[in-house]
């Protein structure tokens, strides 16, 4: 599913953990305390994470990204019996000053400055994801920051995605969007946007329903992809 060159996009929307922001630079970030246990700790807090967003969308029981987040946590730390005090205020407060992924800022300042839309849609609460933009200094670079507390329900629910091109006042074939969270990016194209697999984890493709446009290792291949030559 490699990709050359994508046509008519006027906007690039990403998703932000695992995407722009590395979930696992939290519990990375605490190994003083963790010890040989943090990437252990950081799976387990990721999966439960996402599980509980799905487990919320199919119950009707909305509860924010915050809360969610909190509760894996929880789940993660209880798994492997680890009750350090303040360990879990600190892990949390560090899930907001995630780092982004190395080649995040050059791509996104390439993108900006050739004339493209910038755009993130996540889970995360207006405040996390406020927070986490301002810690890498990537403020300037986004038209705008959309979190499904717009719409009350978490991807991949319809609603998600057609928040971006009414935001954006564009059609959903003008728009690209990015997600290395492939159960995201398969959704995002059943929802009509055109999409790019960010397969940063070498992941087996999915079996659910309609596959993205195509497939990239990281975000350094988009200027070559989205921009005619010329700009690039
Ligand atoms: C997000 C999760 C899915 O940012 O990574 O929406």
């Amino acid at each position: 599913m490699a990709i050359k060159h994508l046509n008519g996009i006027q906007a690039c929307v990403f998703d932000a953990y695992g995407t722009l922001f590395d979930f696992n630079s939290a519990a990375r970030a605490a190994s003083n305390q963790l010890g040989d246990d943090w990437p252990r700790i950081s799976e387990i807090w990721r999966q439960k994470q996402l599980q509980y967003t799905w487990l919320r969308g199919l119950a009707g029981r909305h509860a924010d990204f915050w809360q969610v987040t909190g509760d894996a946590l929880d789940y993660a730390l209880a798994t492997l019996r680890v009750n350090r005090p303040g360990l879990r205020a600190r892990l949390l407060d560090l899930y907001l000053h995630l780092d982004c992924y190395p080649e995040v800022p050059e791509t996104l300042i390439r993108l900006q400055a050739a004339g493209l839309k910038l755009a993130i849609l996540s889970n995360g609460t207006p405040a996390m994801l406020a927070a986490v933009v301002r810690h890498n200094g990537l403020k300037s670079l986004f038209d705008a920051v959309l979190s499904v507390e717009e719409v009350g329900v978490f991807k991949p629910h319809p609603a998600v995605y057609a928040l971006v091109s009414d935001r954006l006042q564009l059609s959903p074939t003008a728009i690209c969007f990015f997600s290395s969270n492939a159960w995201d990016a398969y959704s995002a194209k059943a929802s009509g946007l055109r999409v790019l697999w960010c397969n940063r984890f070498a992941q087996a493709p999915e079996r659910i329903p309609t596959t993205p446009d195509g497939e990239i290792d990281d975000l350094s291949a988009l200027p070559s992809i989205l921009l005619p030559a010329t700009t690039r």
